[in-house]
This record gives structure tokens, sequence and C-alpha cells, in this order.
């Protein structure tokens, strides 16, 4: 690690991407494996030397993860806070795109260049999980993961391993349901099944060799068995299950809900061919189609 003070830099920019569970949700707050992806909407943070601490931003939905991550890393790396900080977004925190991981990720990346401060993917990735665990008290870390080391990651429980995959374009069509889940509830709420976990563990194995060989075939498949365990977990809505099923019916690979449930979103693995079908059938049961790229 190096600390210089900046001198010609007084404003300075950073960005991180936004993510998609794939695989592994819910059973990855259990010390279990999951698969995400980065897409390629983004939430942009600048940064600048000020006479006092500010935060301008309107897109964020909870400004503490902005203010906390300030704290915890001017007292870790002994830099003062008087700056200002201004975010832009490509997209709207209703989607469960991950913009509190994101927006705490590209403030660490913005204010490390500010400083001039050389920190490893994985300093980032420990500091922006603390801003998370503090600010939420529960959560394994995989959205911040996804936002520190982008493209597709196997990734398990607090940052035990994280693995980029060499996966890509997956083929996916993202639909919002049209209700924003409060992620924390579900996950307290949830009462854990080692029986499903272990289920899901084996999914998630064997979904990291699928998406590998680009057989979305076979991702497809192990989406649905996946959907119906989360089913079987009780995080799945009437309104998830449908846009799921006619994304099926369409001619998706396979399809399931993506994140925590009760809202949000669902994804679904689709032949380039079938796209405009996959997403008609979405639209036709009240779902909202996201247009976001994966695998950056
Ligand atoms: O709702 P999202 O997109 O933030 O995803 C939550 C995923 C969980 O596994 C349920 C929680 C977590 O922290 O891993």
């Amino acid at each position: 690690m190096t600390i210089q003070n900046n001198k010609n830099m007084n404003k300075v920019k950073a960005s991180a991407p936004g993510k998609l569970m794939l695989f592994g949700e819910h059973a990855v707050v259990y010390g279990y494996p999951c698969i995400v992806t980065a897409v390629s909407s983004r939430i942009y943070v600048e940064v600048e030397k000020n006479n006092e601490f500010k935060v301008d931003a309107p897109q964020v939905k909870d400004l503490r993860f902005v203010e906390e991550t300030v704290k915890l890393f001017s007292e870790k790396y002994q830099v003062d806070n008087k700056i200002l900080i201004k975010t832009y977004s490509d997209f709207s925190s209703k989607f469960g795109l991950g913009s509190s991981s994101a927006v705490t990720v590209a403030t660490i990346k913005a204010l490390c260049k500010l400083y001039e401060i050389e920190i490893s993917k994985k300093d980032v990735f420990d500091l922006g999980y603390k801003v998370i665990r503090t600010i939420q008290k529960i959560g394994s870390g995989f959205d911040v993961a996804s936002a520190v080391y982008e493209g597709t990651i196997y990734f398990v429980t607090a940052g035990k391993i994280i693995e980029p995959l060499s996966v890509k374009n997956i083929p996916l069509v993202i639909g919002y349901s049209g209700t924003k889940a409060s992620t924390t509830k579900i996950v307290k709420d949830l009462k854990p099944d080692l029986k499903i976990f272990d289920e899901i563990k084996q999914i998630v194995e064997e979904a990291k060799m699928s998406l590998v060989k680009s057989d979305w075939k076979k991702s497809g498949e192990l989406m649905n068995q996946n959907h119906k365990l989360l089913q079987e977990l009780g995080v799945s809505t009437e309104k998830l299950d449908r846009m799921c099923q006619v994304a099926v019916s369409a001619g998706a690979y396979g399809a399931k809900l993506s994140g925590a449930g009760g809202g949000d979103s669902m994804i679904a693995l689709v032949s380039p061919d079938k796209i405009k079908m996959v997403e008609s059938a979405i639209v036709n049961v009240g779902g909202e189609i996201i247009k976001v790229k994966n695998n950056i």
C-alpha cells in the first residue's frame, strides 16, 4: 500500500457495475457457494476536495452507504473527509441490481484515486463488505464481490472463495416483477433448510461447469431446478412464478427468480432468436423488461 498527498488531482471519478444473481441465492448466506454476474449498467462516483464533507447523491436510496464508506476509509487510511461526493447511475435502485454495493465499491475506488492509495481487489472487497455488514447486519457479500471483480464469479460467503469464471455473453432476459422487496427482511425471515441448501449447492457446482462450456440448455435446466428450490424455501411470489413459467413456455432454456425474491426480478436464459418472444410473454403477464447487458 502506498499513500501520497495528491496535489494534482482534485477531482476524480470511479464506477462499479450492478449485478444479477445467477445461482445459489439464500444458500450463500449460510456458507454455500453462488454464481453472480456483473451487468453493463454502472454507478459512477465523483469525488473532489472540498471545505466540508458533502454528499450529492439523488439516485442513492440510502446515503448511509456513501457516508459509512467514507468514514471507514478515512479511519483505515488516515485521510481527511473534506470532500464533495456526487453520484450518477445508469439504473434505478428499484430493480434490485445491487445499487448499494455498487455505490459502496465505486466510492472506495474513487477515494483510492483521490488519495493515490493502491489497494488490492480483495482489500476493496473487505472494506466494502464491512460497510454493507455495518449497515445491513446481514448478507453474504456476493454483490460487493461482483461490483469489485466484475465478469462472472463463483463466490462463497464473506469472500471465502472469489473465483472469476471464464463465461462470455450469457444470453439473459431480465424481467422486473413490479414490486420492490426488502432483502434484509426476507433473509432474516427465512427458515434455513440445509437439505434444500445442499441441493442448491449441487446446482451451483453443475452450473459452474455448464456456464463455462456455454451450455445454455443445461444451464437453463439448472435455473428451473434452482427456482423450484427457491419456491420450496418460500421466497418466490405468484408473479415471479408466472413470469418464469411463461418465459419457459415461450422457449427460454430456463428461468428463475434472481436475488432475495419476494418481488424484484427474474432472469431467463434464452437463445437469441427467441428473445423477442420471451420478452413479450413476460410483458403480457405484467413484467417489465430491464435492458442491461451482462458479462462486461
Ligand atoms: O436481493 P438481492 O439481489 O440483493 O440478493 C440477495 C441474495 C441473498 O442470497 C438472498 C442475500 C445475500 O446477501 O447473499
